[in-house]
């Protein structure tokens, strides 16, 4: 089905067809089964789930009888032993230590070095109209927001720059592609110690990534020890019970590397997408932006609280667009949801986003419409948006996610007009997050 969706003809720029596509099986079955509904992958039995009160118990008010499923072997080698993959007692350690690293406090010291990330692919794309002399240009943003958000955690951190960890990102984009294509398999437990063509690819990759991380670690833990970034913070602890092996470091570090370029960079190219569709919205940013932090200025800490209009376009992206798709879990016992339906111990469960996202019973006929202005009143269900997760696993990155969205956003609507280029195709499709399947082609103009 997932082959069938991402064959299928393109379809027009409009939000209808994103579940259908990016998680077939799910569209299809809960119109013939209702919600939730069980599958089968293999010998596990899965709970298709997509009811915000059923959801909020398995992630909040029971999340302690469900952990994490245990991992595609596959995927355990993207991300290592790292913060995503952990449990217990291990989990809490890592966890307090990533927690740290990522407070707002901590990412409020980053803005000025997330600007000038943001400067220098701005310059880069100046460059480029001086170079070709129109005043407009046509790429591909999905690539530039790859480089942007892998520059922009690479500072933040490890004190390094995106040139120093290029190679890292580029060998972590072909496991990437490999360890989607494995993961959509049931997996026959030790098969991924056969020689075949694609693993002996994926056990080079691993090992190349490993020592690359291994040599970035050695370098920057002896000269940044000034700086407060997540290397300094997993290498020098402030508790002794913190410390942690160089493995243990290693596989953070991927972890990161992977969880912070990702997602964030398909944030934005969603929002830049859909601000090339919706004039009116890049209008309204655009005013904001110039009243705010002043025409020609650059966002502060300051001032990043008053972007608003900002703010609430970001979240309509999230909403129609979630780089997570969905989530899993499994239960670790016996449970049983609202008071009614029993959950046997092992049973995984599929907690549907983009669905919940989408959904009109919550979010009303116009669900699959762009509105920020939903966003003008708070939510009134926890589990009826939630891009970040929720709980004790929700997304410990999140402080950094927001902050660097809503520079770039203003960054690029202060500086540039913009529409979606007629040769973009819009085929949203799920890798390990959302993202375009044939890149995000747009037009820019400098403002004068
Ligand atoms: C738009 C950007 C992002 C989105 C939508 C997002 C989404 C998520 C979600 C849904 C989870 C929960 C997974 C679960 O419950 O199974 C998560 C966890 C996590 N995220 Fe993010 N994330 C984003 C950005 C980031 C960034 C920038 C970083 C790193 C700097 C990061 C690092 C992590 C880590 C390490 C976890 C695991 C936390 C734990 O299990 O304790 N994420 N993220």
């Amino acid at each position: 089905m997932i082959a069938e969706a991402e064959s299928s003809p393109p379809v027009s720029f409009n939000h209808e067809g994103v579940v259908e596509r990016v998680m077939p099986h799910y569209y299809k079955w809960s119109k013939v089964y209702g919600d939730p509904f069980l599958y089968w992958f293999g010998s596990d039995a899965i709970l298709a789930v997509s009811d915000p009160d059923m959801i909020k118990e398995i992630l909040v008010t029971k999340s302690g009888s469900f952990g994490k499923i245990r991992p595609n072997p596959a995927v355990k080698g993207l991300l290592g032993e790292g913060l995503v993959e952990l449990k217990g007692d291990k989990w809490i350690v890592h966890r307090r230590i990533a927690a740290q690293a990522f407070n707002m406090e901590r990412v409020k010291e980053w803005v000025l070095e997330i600007v000038d990330s943001n400067r220098n692919m701005m310059s880069k794309w100046d460059a480029n109209i001086e170079a070709r002399n129109k005043s407009e240009f046509e790429f591909d943003v999905h690539k530039e927001f790859h480089q942007l958000s892998a520059d922009i955690i690479s500072r933040t951190a490890f004190g390094s720059n995106f040139s120093e960890g290029k190679r890292i990102f580029e060998l972590q984009e072909q496991q990437v592609v490999l360890v989607m294509k494995t993961a959509q398999n049931v997996y026959i437990p030790g098969f991924r110690f056969i020689p075949t063509k694609r693993n002996r690819i994926l056990w080079k990759l691993e090992k190349e990534i490993t020592e690359l991380v291994t040599k970035l670690i050695e370098k920057n833990k002896n000269t940044k020890q000034n700086s407060s970034t997540l290397l300094t913070t997993l290498t020098s602890p402030s508790k002794k019970d913190n410390i942690l092996d160089l493995k243990e470091i290693v596989d953070e570090c991927k972890t990161f590397y992977i969880a912070g370029k990702e997602t964030t960079a398909n944030l934005l190219t969603w929002a830049v997408l859909l601000l090339g569709l919706h004039q009116e919205w890049q209008n309204k940013a655009r005013e904001e932006v110039d009243r705010v932090c002043g025409q020609h200025a650059f966002p502060c800490a300051d001032n990043l609280a008053d972007l608003k209009i900002v703010t609430m376009i970001l979240n309509e992206t999230l909403r129609l667009y979630p780089p997570a798709v969905m989530l899993m879990r499994q239960a670790s016992k016996n449970v049983k949801l609202l008071g009614r339906l029993d959950v046997p111990v092992g049973t995984q469960l599929f907690l549907a986003i983009t669905a919940v996202h989408h959904d009109v019973r919550i979010w009303g006929e116009d669900a699959n419409v762009f509105n920020p202005m939903r966003f003008l009143e708070p939510r009134n269900h926890l589990a009826s948006f939630f891009p970040f997760g929720l709980g004790p696993r929700v997304c410990v990155g999140q402080n950094l996610a927001i902050v660097e969205a809503k520079i770039a956003l203003a960054m690029i609507v202060g500086r540039y007009s913009f529409v979606v280029s007629p040769s973009y195709v819009h085929a949203p499709m799920k890798s390990l997050t959302m993202q375009p399947q044939y890149g995000a082609q747009m037009i820019f103009n400098r403002r004068s």
